[in-house]
């Protein structure tokens, strides 16, 4: 056998596993077959989980998307484990045709896998794989071939395989599939809103880990604080010596580390493509400072325009969770702050607070029962957060 295990591993990542076993010499037909069979079963557990999208890979499907892009995935991959991927990645909205091969296939010709995902009719195509077979299979449907180094093949292999491109990274990408001088798309705003104790800092935690997975380009941030002047107020706010402060005062406060947290963190990674999750926002004032401590909303929104500046959420993922039961876990959790101090009364108003905002605003509020087990809400969450991120208008 030919090269170090690194190599030889990496060989095989990408070609149709039953040929990369017969092709160095492991085993006969009969065996490679049984050896293909085992790595499968193994996959259909485990392995399919422990991928991860390449950095940057779904804004691009997202912009090919918004211009009208046929997308489709030709993989010698099984079908079952492909649709799997796909779905588990936050994928599927992007995809218009997925063709794979069937679990009984061992072999495929990345050529007619290609061929089967064309469409009927189209003017300009193009196949973007990291390995030759993926380069020769886009060449014999006459169609161009990109070349993706950032994956498992080397430049030499995707050279003499006919690239007509070659993207060393992700980015490379964007002048070879657009147009010059089309403006990169900006990200999104979301927002992780309730009641303390109702879960939301968990799920927005969880929510960042598994965008990255996906590919996005994840900023997380929070409320009050954010950034070095807003944790500095928050320190004030919080603080137990802060006892007697007035309404007025704490709703100027958390106004004021807002308008330093949204010019200098959210806007900008905004403008630079981002998905920026923010554990609370201005929801929060408008539930504390004005349901709870009677201020009114219309006065918290009104102080909140110069620190808002009209970066509203593009989505608002409320976690509901009924006062009682949000107490008794915040107090297992730990040590209470000075806000957590509030008389139940208060925390009562906040919660209404919240749910009326709720009403108010279905388009970018969506509430989420938070009163069921973590792995539940999270699919709730991952399901809501796809649909925003993936919708194109
Ligand atoms: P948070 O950091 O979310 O607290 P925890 O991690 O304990 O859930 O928020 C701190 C407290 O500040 C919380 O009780 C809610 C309150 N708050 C407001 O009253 N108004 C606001 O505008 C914000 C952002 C938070």
């Amino acid at each position: 056998m030919e090269g170090t295990p690194d190599d030889l591993l990496r060989s095989f990542i990408g070609p149709p596993l039953f040929e990369s076993f017969v092709r160095v010499g492991m085993f006969n037909d009969e065996d490679a077959h049984k050896a293909v069979d085992l790595y499968r079963e193994r996959f259909n557990v485990v392995g399919w989980k422990e991928n991860s999208v390449y950095p940057g890979i779904p804004a691009i499907l997202k912009a090919l998307k918004k211009r009208g892009a046929y997308v489709a995935v030709a993989t010698a991959k099984p079908i079952k484990f492909s649709e799997r991927i796909i779905e588990y990645f936050g994928l599927a909205p992007y995809i218009d045709r997925l063709e794979a091969i069937s679990m009984t296939e061992h072999h495929a010709d990345k050529g007619v896998i290609v061929r089967r995902a064309l469409p009927e009719k189209y003017t300009r195509a193009c196949m973007i794989g990291d390995r030759a077979t993926d380069i020769i299979g886009a060449i014999e449907n006459n169609i161009d071939g990109i070349g993706a180094l950032y994956g498992y093949g080397s430049r030499e292999e995707l050279t003499e395989a006919g690239s007509f491109a070659i993207a060393d990274t992700v980015e490379d990408l964007w002048p070879l599939l657009f147009d010059e001088g089309e403006e990169k798309d900006e990200g999104l705003f979301i927002t992780f809103e309730g009641s303390d104790g109702c879960g939301k800092s968990t799920q927005a935690r969880l929510a960042a880990k598994w965008l990255t997975e996906c590919g996005y380009d994840v900023v997380t941030t929070r409320e009050p604080g954010g950034c070095p002047i807003s944790e500095r107020i928050r320190e004030i706010i919080l603080d137990v010596k802060s006892v007697g402060m007035t309404g007025e005062c704490e709703a100027l406060l958390y106004a004021a580390a807002r308008a330093q947290h949204v010019k200098t963190v959210i806007e900008p990674a905004v403008k630079r493509g981002a998905i920026v999750l923010s554990d609370r926002f201005v929801d929060s004032s408008v539930a504390y400072q004005g349901a709870g401590r009677e201020l009114g909303r219309e006065l918290i929104r009104r102080i909140n325009e110069p620190a808002v500046q009209g970066r509203m959420p593009d989505m608002t993922l409320m976690y509901d969770l009924p006062p009682m039961k949000a107490m008794q876990r915040r107090l297992a959790a730990s040590e209470p702050d000075r806000m957590e101090l509030e008389k139940q009364a208060f925390v009562e108003k906040v919660y209404q607070g919240f749910l009326e905002i709720a009403k108010e605003e279905p388009e970018r509020v969506v509430l989420i029962d938070a009163d069921r087990p973590v792995e539940e809400i999270e699919m709730d969450t991952r399901r809501e957060l796809i649909r925003r991120i993936a919708a194109t208008k």
